[in-house]
């Protein structure tokens, strides 16, 4: 199929590692949708992403992914608009600034928009991404996944909440969730793949506060990268020939790269996908 068919849905588009994937997307002609909270700023990054590449095919969609009631509006909204996505692009994410805080469902903040946010808009997005033959799934983990422990009973983190703690396990189960996904989808057209993008110069690391992690990730920012490169493996993921019909595996560097071996537990996949559909009310229709 040609670029200029796709849809291509990418959450946080108007910042940061998403933005530069949907500027490079953009140049190669397909409709673009970028989703996240900030109404401002993603219209301007839109309107600035059209003018730049030539293709008026972009535009903002609001979308928070600590509201179930917002990702379900979302979902209706561009199902209305689309009755095909290409591309669906898991790449807002975000770490907490402190303290523990819980989205508008009650749910720890980081693991409610890195995965349980995530699950439900993808879920409500798969009969679209079946519709369009062969699509695929492209989630931005990070290869801080690899310290993430996941504790079934404690996700919530109410006990001992930490930042880091806290955004570890939400990438492992990013991962997981890419796993159990391709398993289930298996044969359906659908591909799902995850990504580490490098430690890149985005807003992410002025979010942390105290002053520990301050310092931490003072000593980090002479290291990172620029978002354009950032932004490599997801442009590779999401429009790459290369890898048409690969499914279920972790890419840094544009290669597929093993992750951590508690990820490849297919029993705390299945445990989490349960956890996910009672916590969102979402049954996937797969099996
Ligand atoms: N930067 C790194 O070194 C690094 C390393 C490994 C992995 N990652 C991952 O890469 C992804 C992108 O991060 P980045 O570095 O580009 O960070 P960023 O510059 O802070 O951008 C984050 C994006 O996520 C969106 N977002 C945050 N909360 C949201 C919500 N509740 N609903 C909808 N959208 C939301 C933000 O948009 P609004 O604020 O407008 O909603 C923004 O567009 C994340 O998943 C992150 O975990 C980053």
């Amino acid at each position: 199929m040609r670029a200029e068919d796709k849809v291509i849905l990418i959450t946080g588009g108007n910042a940061g590692i998403g933005k530069a994937t949907a500027a490079a997307l953009a140049m190669q002609g397909s409709t673009l949708v970028l989703a996240s909270r900030n109404a401002a700023k993603g219209e301007v990054v839109s309107r600035a992403i059209r003018s730049i590449s030539g293709n008026d095919r972009v535009q903002f969609m609001p979308l928070d992914l600590a509201s179930f009631e917002s990702i379900t509006r979302f979902a209706e909204n561009f199902k209305s608009r689309f009755q095909r996505l290409d591309v669906l692009l898991n790449n807002a994410g975000l770490v907490a600034s402190g303290k523990r805080t819980e989205t508008k469902d009650g749910l720890e903040t980081t693991i409610g928009v890195n995965h349980f946010g995530t699950f439900l808009l993808t879920g409500l997005l798969l009969d679209r991404l079946k519709a369009a033959g062969s699509s695929r799934i492209v989630t931005v983990s990070s290869r801080v996944h690899a310290r993430g422990k996941l504790i079934l009973d404690d996700l919530q983190l109410k006990e001992q909440f930490s930042a880091m703690k806290a955004y570890a396990q939400s990438k492992l189960a990013n991962i997981l969730f890419t796993y159990e996904l391709a398993r289930r989808l298996n044969g359906e057209g659908v591909t799902v793949n995850c990504l580490h993008p490098g430690m890149v110069r985005s807003s992410f690391y002025d979010r942390p506060s105290g002053l520990k992690a301050k310092l931490a990730f003072g000593m980090i920012k002479p290291f990172l990268i620029p978002v354009e490169k950032g932004a490599e493996t997801s442009i590779f993921l999401a429009a790459s020939p290369e890898v048409e019909g690969i499914t279920g595996k972790y890419f840094v560097k544009c290669m597929e790269t093993p992750s951590s071996p508690l990820s490849y537990d297919q029993e705390l996949a299945q445990s989490l996908w349960e956890i996910s559909e009672q916590m969102t009310g979402f049954t996937y229709p797969v099996r």
